[in-house]
């Protein structure tokens, strides 16, 4: 099983939802790619997190496309399901926890609610096709995953990733990923205490 756990690395997270999502809140809708999402705690934390701050018509616009190569062929059953065992759901914050998780009657499973569970959608799916999912995405999420590639694996998926986004969209990663300098003159970063970048406006 993949390495993942709810509320891992939250600061990147609050800080897309500081600073990315405001500016991607007017667009109709506000589309997100996952990629490297493992079984699900990571674009299900996000999509709390974005719920808890905005209200019911305007979370009906976040789109979460989560994808994973998927080794075990499980990860869409356990997403799609959306219940967590006792001790994977432990570390979530008791106000977040009890808004959006129902306890299971007859196993010591918590499933989450309906609206969480319909904003994100997995899809199977291995990063080195370079086969992008879709176009137009206001955010791409890619954490924990591209310390699995050589170099030129990384600045391949990147590009691809440029490619995927709208202009002033947004790249996330984890804290110890780098954008590699072929690549610096394609995004802009946003904040000095996260992996976040912003795809260049005037850049193709
Ligand atoms: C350590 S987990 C990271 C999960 C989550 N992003 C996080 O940070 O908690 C790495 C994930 O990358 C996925 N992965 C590895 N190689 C991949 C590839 N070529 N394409 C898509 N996903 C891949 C693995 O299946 C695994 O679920």
């Amino acid at each position: 099983m993949a390495f993942t756990y709810f509320f891992r690395d939250l600061q990147t997270l609050e800080l897309i939802c500081g600073h990315v999502i405001p500016d991607l809140h007017a667009k109709p809708e506000i589309k997100i790619w996952d990629a490297g999402c493992a079984m699900g705690p990571e674009p299900y934390t996000l999509a709390m997190l974005l719920r808890d701050r905005m209200d019911q018509l305007d979370f009906q616009k976040v789109k979460i496309q989560a994808t994973d190569i998927d080794g075990s062929d499980l990860f869409d059953k356990i997403i799609f399901a959306a219940e967590y065992p006792r001790e994977q759901v432990q570390r979530i914050p008791t106000e977040i926890f009890a808004k959006y998780f129902i306890k299971l009657e007859n196993r010591d499973y918590y499933r989450l609610t309906d609206e969480i569970r319909g904003a994100v959608i997995f899809q199977k799916h291995n990063l080195l096709t370079l086969n992008s999912i879709g176009k137009d995405f206001g955010l791409i999420l890619c954490k924990n995953v591209l310390l699995h590639f050589n170099e030129q694996e990384r600045i391949d998926v990147i590009r691809m990733f440029h490619d995927s986004l709208i202009e002033g969209g947004y790249l996330a990663m984890e804290q110890t990923q780098k954008l590699p300098v072929e690549l610096e003159n394609r995004f802009e970063p946003v904040v000095s205490n996260a992996r976040i970048y912003r795809k260049r406006i005037d850049q193709g």
